[in-house]
C-alpha cells in the first residue's frame, strides 16, 4: 500500500513540555499551511507522504519547526543523520573546506577525496579494496550493478542476469528500482526483458543468535528461491550478481545467517557476485559499523549512503581492486562524486561516529527502546506482530487484531498521534512503525519516545 498525500488540516494538541518535546500548536501547525501548500503546488505528488511538520532547524536528535515547536526525532531524517544533524565537527567540517575555496572538483586529483577513499578502504572488510564515491545511494548501486554485469560478461556474454530480493530497496534509478521492491503488475518495465529477477526474501523473523526459526527462511529458502529461477530457464551461467540488504529497512533484523551463507556459498561457486546493499543499514546504524558483520559474510561490493555524511550527498561502493577497475578511465565517474566539501563532512561524520563511540551508544540505546517495546507487545500481543531490530535500526509491525495482516492504518495514525505529541516519526505506509533515531539519542529521550508510542498505541487500540 502507498501512502496518501497527508492533509493539512490542523488537529488540535495538548500542550508539551518536556526536557526535549515541545508542541505548543496545533499538528500541521497552522502558520505553516500556506508555505506547504505551495510546495504542494510545486512539486509532484510523491513528495507528500509524510507528517507536514515544516523543518527549520534540525540538531542531534532534535527537530525544530519555526512556531516554537520542538521535537525529539525518530527518522534521522531519513535514516541518514546517524551522528546527529548539524553536529558541530561536520559543520566546522563543512565550513573549512568551503573557506578553502574548492567547491567541485570532477575527477581531477583532490586531497579532501583521497583523505575519504583512504578511510573507506581502511574500514573494508574486503581485501585490496578500492572505493568510488557518488552523491546519492541509487547512483551507487547502479555503479554496483553495473560491476556486477561487465564481471559476468567477461564469463560469458549472457551472464549479466542481476538477482535480488523482493521486499529489499536498492533505490529509484532504473537498475535501482528494477531490483528493489515487490514483483508487482504496476511494474513500468517487466523485469525479466532487461535481466533483473528477483527470488523470495527469507520469510520469517530471524532467532536471537540469527540463525532461521525452521528451514523455512534459511538455506532451504534461497536453495528454493534459485530452483524456482531454473526453472524459469534462468540458470546461474545467466546471472552476474545477487544484490540483497544484509539488515533490510522493512524488517531491520539481520537476514538469517544460513541464508546468507547458502548465498555466499552459491554465488562462489557459480561466479556470481555479491553485493550488499548497506546504504541504510551501514555506518553504525545496527550497532555495528557494516550491517554484514551480524550475518558472518563479507560480500564483494559494499554499497554506503546515507549516513556515511550524515548531512551532505555522499555515497560510495567498495570492492576489490581488480573488480573496481574493470571499467577504463572515463568509464566510471560522477560530475559530482567526491565533491571535496561533501567528502571533508563525510570524513568528519566517519571520526565522530568513531571518538564519540556512536556506535556502541546507538547499540547500548536499542537494547534500552526494545525492551521498553517488547513490554508493549507483551500487553498487546493481538496488536503487535513484532517488535525487532538491532542497533538504533528498530521496527514496530502492527496487525489486524489476531491476524497476520498489516494494520496500515492503525500504524500509520500511531505514527501521526507521536507527532503531535512531540516525537517525530515516518507513517511508513505499510502497517510498521520505525524508531531509527541519530545513534547520539540521549538514552532517556529514546526511552522517553518509546514511551510515547507506547501510550499512543494504547489509546488507538483501546479506541477500536
Ligand atoms: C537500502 C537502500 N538502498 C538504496 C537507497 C537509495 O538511496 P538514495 O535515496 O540516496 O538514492 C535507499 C534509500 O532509502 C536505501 O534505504
Amino acid at each position: 500500500m502507498a501512502l496518501g498525500v497527508t492533509k493539512l488540516e490542523p488537529i488540535p494538541t495538548t500542550p508539551v513540555t518536556s526536557r526535549w518535546r515541545r508542541i505548543v500548536t496545533p499538528i500541521p501547525a497552522p502558520a505553516s499551511i500556506p508555505l506547504i501548500e505551495r510546495l504542494r503546488a510545486a512539486e509532484p505528488q510523491s513528495m507528500a507522504g509524510l507528517p507536514p511538520i515544516l523543518w527549520d532547524q534540525a540538531e542531534g536528535f532534535l527537530v525544530r519547526d519555526r512556531f516554537g515547536n520542538q521535537w525529539i526525532d525518530l527518522t534521522s531524517g531519513i535514516v541518514l543523520a546517524n551522528a546527529g544533524h548539524s553536529h558541530p565537527r561536520i559543520l566546522e567540517a563543512i565550513r573549512s573546506a568551503t573557506e578553502q575555496r574548492l567547491l567541485a572538483t570532477y575527477a581531477f586529483p583532490s586531497e579532501p577525496r583521497l583523505n575519504l577513499l583512504e578511510r573507506l578502504i581502511s574500514l573494508s572488510p574486503i581485501t585490496n579494496s578500492k572505493a568510488i564515491l557518488y552523491s546519492s545511494g541509487t547512483e551507487a548501486t547502479e555503479c554496483a550493478l553495473m560491476l556486477m554485469r561487465r564481471h559476468g560478461q567477461r564469463i560469458h556474454a549472457q551472464k549479466i542476469g542481476i538477482v535480488s530480493l523482493a521486499g529489499h530497496y536498492h533505490g529509484r534509478t532504473l537498475a535501482a528500482h528494477l531490483a528493489s521492491g515487490m514483483p508487482q503488475p504496476t511494474d513500468w518495465i517487466e523485469r525479466g526483458q532487461v535481466q533483473h529477477y528477483q527470488i523470495p526474501a527469507p520469510s520469517s523473523p530471524t532467532s536471537s543468535e540469527g540463525k532461521s526459526h525452521d528451514g523455512s527462511c534459511g538455506a532451504e529458502c534461497f536453495r528454493n528461491g534459485i530452483d524456482a529461477l531454473a526453472a524459469r530457464g534462468v540458470g546461474p551461467e545467466r546471472i552476474a550478481g545477487l544484490i540483497l540488504e544484509p539488515v533490510p529497512g522493512t524488517t531491520t533484523m539481520p537476514l538469517p545467517h544460513d541464508f546468507a551463507a547458502a548465498a555466499a556459498v552459491w554465488a562462489k561457486q557459480h561466479n556470481v557476485l555479491l553485493a550488499f546493499d548497506e546504504i541504510q543499514c551501514g555506518c553504525g546504524r545496527t550497532g555495528k559499523f557494516f550491517g554484514s558483520e551480524h550475518l558472518g559474510v563479507t560480500p564483494d561490493l559494499i554499497i554506503l549512503g546515507k549516513g556515511l555524511s550524515s548531512s551532505l550527498p555522499v555515497s560510495a561502493v567498495i570492492g576489490h581492486s581488480a573488480l573496481l577497475d574493470l571499467p577504463l578511465p572515463g568509464e566510471m565517474s560522477s560530475t559530482h562524486g567526491g565533491n571535496p566539501v561533501c567528502a571533508a563532512a563525510a570524513l568528519a561524520n566517519l571520526q565522530v561516529l568513531e571518538d564519540e563511540r556512536l556506535i556502541d551508544a546507538g547499540a547500548r540505546t536499542g537494547a534500552a527502546v526494545l525492551d521498553r517495546l517488547r513490554g508493549l507487545q507483551h500487553d498487546f500481543s493481538q496488536s503487535i506482530r513484532a517488535v525487532q531490530g538491532v542497533g538504533l535500526f528498530i521496527s514496530v509491525h502492527i496487525r489486524k487484531s489476531g491476524t497476520d495482516e498489516p494494520d496500515v492504518e492503525l500504524a500509520d495514525a500511531v505514527a501521526q498521534a507521536a507527532v503531535r505529541r512531540g516525537v517525530l516519526m515516518f507513517t511508513t505506509g505499510r502497517g510498521y512503525l520505525k524508531f531509527t533515531p541519530p545513534l547520539c539519542i540521549d538514552l532517556e529521550a529514546a526511552v522517553e519516545a518509546a514511551d510515547v508510542i507506547c501510550e499512543c498505541l494504547t489509546e488507538r487500540i483501546s479506541q477500536k
